[in-house]
């Protein structure tokens, strides 16, 4: 079983996204059910919460599902996953605030797997512009592509 938690601030675009993308990736292969793939948020704000809309229909223009519901990281994360992917610097600050001393997970930037080399996922929430949100998937796609090369 490999495990793979994908964190971002608020847990609604982001980092739904991501597991989205890299449970599409997983479904066309044979070990699809030796996987588990979560996402969190450091926030609380929304918590139960559906992705957002521009992250959904990013998603459902990619041909690719998305089902999550809004969740705040929690101190047992650090030890059920074994990777931990952030999106920015600041997801990497607040993990390591909140990390607790038994932490097994690997921590790491999803962006430091990507092949141009963008360590950041930028936010998009404030944009008005879907576009922003395209980047985004475009980005985590080869991320997430990357990554799985990784582990090979
Ligand atoms: P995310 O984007 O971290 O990619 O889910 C955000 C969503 C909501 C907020 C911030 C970022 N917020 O402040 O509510």
């Amino acid at each position: 079983m490999t495990s793979v938690l994908f964190v971002c601030l608020g847990n609604i675009c982001r980092s739904p996204m991501a597991e989205a993308v890299l449970g599409h990736l997983i479904s066309s292969r044979a070990d699809t059910d030796a996987w588990r793939i979560d996402s969190a948020g450091t926030g609380a704000w929304h918590v139960g919460s559906e992705p957002h809309a521009s992250t959904v229909a990013v998603c459902q223009r990619r041909g690719v599902p998305i089902r999550h519901r809004g969740r705040q990281l929690t101190g047992s994360d650090f030890t059920r996953f074994d990777h931990v992917l952030a999106m920015d610097k600041q997801n990497l600050h607040d993990l390591a605030l909140v990390r607790p001393a038994e932490a097994t997970a690997r921590i790491a930037l999803i962006g430091s797997f990507d092949p141009l080399g963008e360590s950041e996922v930028p936010d998009p929430y404030h944009s008005r512009d879907t576009a922003a949100y395209e980047a985004v998937f475009e980005q985590l796609e080869r991320c997430c592509r990357a990554f799985l090369a990784s582990l090979r």
